[in-house]
């Protein structure tokens, strides 16, 4: 099939979107975006966008739905540790490490409770959107706690009497300062990365993505 065309998801709206289309810019895929699509066809290449909720990427990178993604590791670890105990498909390969969406994914408790280290938060309850990351981190410290699944609002959750602590991601930290609340623990270190599906592409859409990543690296240098 030579019309076959190169699928790559990006977020559609939030903190990656807006550099994520820089890079496929420079790297000269160009698109004309309409706001409401979520498809948007390469004026310049055979591919085509897929703009989704940054959660939903990496699901669809590693059941083959689409052929490429950008996605921050906090997002794509976090998908696959939910696969990998739900038996459910979860691999790809990683193609290049990128230097945006930079953050952290901290445990934070508000600052008028006393906190001597993680024994502090053994038998607490901890509000996430992350249970995977941080049950996972918190086995391997030895440390029984609950963890409290919720999709936003995190930061609000001690005040509002649902868990006694937040793990969530912190970039300025901004958001913890205005909840009164204090970063005791970094969890995991996050940064966006280029992903593939795991079976294999056509040889033109192989082509076309070593083609994409020649670029990628050119640009990449042209920065440092
Ligand atoms: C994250 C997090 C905080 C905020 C922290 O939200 O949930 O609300 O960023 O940033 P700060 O330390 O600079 O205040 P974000 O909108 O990035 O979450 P998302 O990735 O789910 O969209
Ligand atoms: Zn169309
Ligand atoms: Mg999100």
């Amino acid at each position: 099939m030579s019309n076959e065309r190169l699928t790559i998801a990006v977020q559609k709206s939030g903190r990656l979107s807006k550099e994520s289309m820089k890079l496929l810019e420079a790297c000269g895929v160009k698109f004309n975006i309409h706001e409401a699509r979520l498809m948007a066809h390469s004026t310049s290449h055979p591919v085509d966008l897929l703009r989704v909720r940054d959660d939903d990427i990496p699901g669809l990178v590693m059941d083959g739905v689409v052929d490429l993604g950008l996605i921050g590791e906090n997002v794509l670890e976090e998908e696959r540790l939910e696969r990998v105990i739900k038996q459910q498909p979860s691999g790809f390969s990683s193609l290049r490490r990128l230097d945006f969406g930079f953050c952290r994914l901290s445990v934070a408790v508000p600052k008028e409770e006393k906190y001597e280290g993680l024994q502090s938060l053994a038998g607490k309850k901890i509000a996430t959107t992350y249970p995977r990351l941080l049950e996972s981190y918190l086995e391997k410290q030895g440390i029984k706690a609950r963890t409290v699944m919720l999709t936003g609002s995190v930061e609000v959750a001690p005040r509002a009497g649902l868990a006694d602590a937040i793990c969530d991601l912190v970039s300025t930290g901004a958001t913890l300062e205005a909840n009164g609340l204090v970063e005791e623990e970094v969890i995991f270190r996050s940064q966006v990365q280029l992903i593939q599906r795991e079976e294999a592409l056509s040889t033109e859409k192989q082509e076309l993505v070593n083609k994409l990543l020649a670029r990628l690296d050119g640009v990449q240098l042209a920065k440092e």
